[in-house]
């Protein structure tokens, strides 16, 4: 398998005429944000070298450049997790391409079960922090220095103004809006109830299976990073029954109607920064 992202950069630098400064990696519910915009290229990941078929659900699997409300994005429609049995290289190796093309600020989106009882679902949540649980980090191996450092810092990896910025929004437009620290699990099997519990304790909010990895490779980089996370689900914590996919892609849909308006300000507001 050919993970060469300066090779896949320079091959997609001659497929987008101008390269945004703005990426934006889609996660499950949150595909059909790109749509939203006015697309200029669309390119199936099947095409793109180095990159591999998304098998998640609601995973599209394009690379996208379009222009929101005429501001240029690169959005990833759809994400590798970990689960699906790629390694840590391979889930990250969008995110390698990114920084080699030279972007500025990613903009990582994910569904997410509450670990508190005030995030319900279908809340929007401003990501402050993460844990990393996955077991493993994606920057073991050879450091790349022309990427970044061998030990990079975690500390804010998720930007303060950033995060101000999108709280001014969301009362200037009244969405209800939340932060909080993310945990990231391996997957794909849920969590305990006693997990839920140990990982509440620990300051974590919410509970994903991806989105970590992502953002220590775009800080390894020096990407500015917005987190933004739906709620899909209540974790075990405060129910005894399994939740559907359907209620997953239901909430996720209610969540992204109030997140649209919020990013269109965000990306008019940073976008000359
Ligand atoms: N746990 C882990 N990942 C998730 C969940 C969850 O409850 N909901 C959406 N992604």
């Amino acid at each position: 398998m050919n993970l060469d992202y300066r090779y896949t950069a320079n091959w997609l630098k001659e497929h987008i005429q101008q390269v945004p400064p703005i990426a934006m990696i889609l996660g499950t519910g949150l595909n059909n944000i790109a749509e939203k915009s006015e697309i200029k290229t669309k390119i199936p990941y099947a095409e793109i070298p180095g990159f591999v078929p998304t098998t998640a659900p609601e995973h599209k699997g394009n690379l996208i450049v379009g222009e929101l409300n005429g501001y240029p994005i690169i959005y990833l429609q759809g994400r590798f997790h970990y689960y699906e049995g790629y390694s840590m290289p391979m889930v990250v190796f969008p995110t390698r391409v990114l920084a080699s093309l030279g972007v500025k600020t990613l903009i990582v989106t994910n569904a997410s079960g509450s670990l508190r009882e005030n995030l319900s679902p279908a809340s929007l949540v401003l990501i402050t922090d993460h844990i990393n649980f996955m077991g493993t980090n994606p920057l073991i191996g050879q450091n790349d220095e022309n990427l970044g450092e061998r030990f990079p810092s975690m500390n804010n990896p998720y930007d303060l103004q950033y995060i101000d910025l999108c709280e001014k929004i969301a009362l200037q437009k009244d969405i209800p809006i939340h932060k909080g620290v993310y945990i990231a699990v391996s997957g794909p099997s849920l969590e305990t109830r006693a997990e839920c519990a140990a990982f509440a304790s620990w300051g974590a909010d919410l509970v994903g299976m991806s989105t970590v990895p992502e953002v220590i490779v775009a800080r390894h980089s020096q990407i500015r990073v917005l987190g933004l996370s739906i709620v899909t689900n209540y974790s075990n914590l405060f129910h005894n029954q399994a939740h559907s996919q359907e209620e997953i892609r239901q909430n996720a849909e209610k969540a992204s109607t109030n997140l649209l308006p919020i990013l269109i300000e965000f990306i008019q507001n940073i976008h000359f920064s």
